[in-house]
């Protein structure tokens, strides 16, 4: 059986992709899954077996075995080896046999995207040919936040984009669940901040919001997919939904007007109101109770309208109390201008702010997430004529969202302080799955290079080349997409 002549399109691009001589390995009724009997890996199993059943029509059977147990001809099988990096792993197809050894359950999952992608249609199923893939990520947080507060997508919507996230070995879903035009999150502790304003959207549209047991079923749902959830409530400014709700929370006692424009700064809270700090204790505990991760994200972006000072005793209110619910703090750039504990995640977005204080709290111990608005807002139109997203950040076209380098776009950062790359998509004028996807892809694919794989293994024409064979997977999933002119869409599969 001839090779295809076609080449492997994988994206994010490995560390080391061999291709080997051979007959493929085909998906048939006789294929098995093997994996180990831990609970993260039974988990991985079944969805492996899933996949690969959906894609070649057969039932694929899942069976657990003993670490000695060995593999035989028709296995897919799933091993973690505790002396890698979590994060891993090694592939290997031969004629009669796949192996997918990672150094956790995270890695045998982006070890899994990788199979996925060298699979191929033939004669009616699926075969993978010959190829021994060595891989690692370079960053620890691969993420996309997503802005359900301007306007709302759901659990149904959000599942979509955690199955995108995890075929590009993504594994940071972060959630702005609290801006001015509604809160998205129901909180045992603060009924009334669902009730009041979870129901409002940007322009009148329709809201929306979780319940904590539909939070926790996505929050699971993404887990077993290899994506951690960070929840952000946004604080101190970027709060009319709270002070629509609680009117304790203002100055006058009453509560705001609901507000549905996408003007941003004019909220806030205030330091010296006795309400102000038990709301964040409640808040954030609460939303820690949901979360399993290790993250919480408290905003702190865009608070125009207070003295330093105040801006700084908030912060840490709020970092305080994610601190005592047990969760470690992430916060917009802006935070760095306050006094903050090492290890503090603080997410770079505005490429027009002075970039000292970042520096400077990265020097303290602060850790980097890299966000540049003129590269990861996606967001962003492609060019003048996109009709859907914003333009502060200017045009971003695909080899914009891919060209650039996390570590080194701040000069003077020290040397691993950069934790990771996340893209951001706000939905100020986006309302539906179609809108959303329209806007992450392909600059997705780009951003999850970019956090994934070595500088000295990126290149614009090879990823071009590459990420031109996803359009049709794009198209058989049903994702709406942009058809970059700065890519030949029209490949042959093979
Ligand atoms: C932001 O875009 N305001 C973080």
């Amino acid at each position: 059986m001839p090779a295809p002549s076609t080449p492997l399109r994988l994206v994010p691009a490995p560390r080391l992709v061999e291709e080997r001589a051979g007959a493929p390995f085909v998906v048939t009724a006789s294929t098995t899954v093997t994996v180990g009997t831990s609970p993260a890996e039974v988990s991985l199993g079944v969805l492996a077996a899933e996949a690969l059943s959906r894609v070649s029509g057969t039932t694929v059977e899942v069976r657990y075995r003993d670490v000695a147990e060995p593999t035989q001809p028709g296995d897919v099988a799933l091993r973690v080896d505790g002396s890698m990096a979590a994060e891993a792993y090694r592939l290997d197809v031969v004629t009669d046999l796949v192996e997918v050894v990672a150094g956790s359950p995270d890695g045998l999952m982006c070890g899994l995207a990788t199979l996925h992608q060298v699979l191929r249609p033939h004669e009616g199923t699926f075969a993978a040919w010959p190829v021994h893939v060595d891989d690692e990520p370079v960053h620890a947080w691969r993420g996309l936040s997503v802005d359900v507060a301007r306007h709302f997508f759901g659990p149904d919507d959000l599942r979509v984009v955690v199955q995108l996230m995890s075929a590009y070995k993504m594994n940071v879903l972060h959630l702005h669940l609290s801006d001015d035009q509604g809160w998205r999150l129901d909180l045992p502790s603060r009924p009334e901040l669902a009730a009041r304003s979870g129901g409002t959207a940007v322009d009148g549209d329709p809201g929306g919001w979780f319940t904590t047991e539909e939070f926790s079923a996505l929050v699971a749902y993404a887990q077993a997919r290899g994506v951690r959830v960070v929840p952000e409530i946004d604080v101190p400014g970027h709060v009319n939904a709270a002070l629509h709700a609680y009117g304790e929370l203002t100055p006058s006692g009453e509560p705001t007007e609901a507000y549905t424009g996408i003007e941003v700064g004019f909220s806030r809270l205030h330091a010296d109101l006795p309400a102000t700090e038990p709301f964040l204790r409640d808040v954030f505990g609460d939303v820690a109770a949901v979360t399993p991760g290790e993250y919480v994200h408290i905003g702190g972006d865009e608070v125009l309208t207070m003295e330093r000072e105040e801006y700084a005793r908030l912060v840490a209110m709020a970092s305080d109390a994610v601190r005592a619910a047990g969760k470690q703090v992430v916060g917009w750039q802006e935070i760095a201008t306050t006094p903050l504990e090492p290890g503090t995640v603080v997410q770079y977005w505005d490429t027009r702010m002075d970039p000292a204080p970042l520096v400077a709290a990265a020097k303290a111990g602060a850790r980097l997430l890299m966000s540049p608005g003129s590269r990861a807002y996606l967001d962003m139109k492609y060019d003048a004529d996109t009709a859907l997203g914003l333009e502060w950040a200017g045009h971003i076209e695909l080899r914009d969202a891919y060209e650039w380098e996390p570590t080194t776009l701040v000069p003077g950062l020290p040397e691993g302080s950069v934790i990771g790359v996340e893209a951001t998509v706000w939905t100020e004028t986006l309302r539906s799955i179609d809108d959303l996807m329209t806007m992450l892809l392909p600059r997705l694919a780009a951003v999850a290079e970019v956090a994934w794989t070595p500088k000295e293994r990126r290149d614009w024409d090879d990823f071009a080349a590459r990420v031109a064979g996803h359009g049709p997977y794009w198209d058989a999933e049903g994702l709406a997409w942009y058809p970059s002119p700065q890519v030949d869409w029209h490949v042959d599969l093979g």
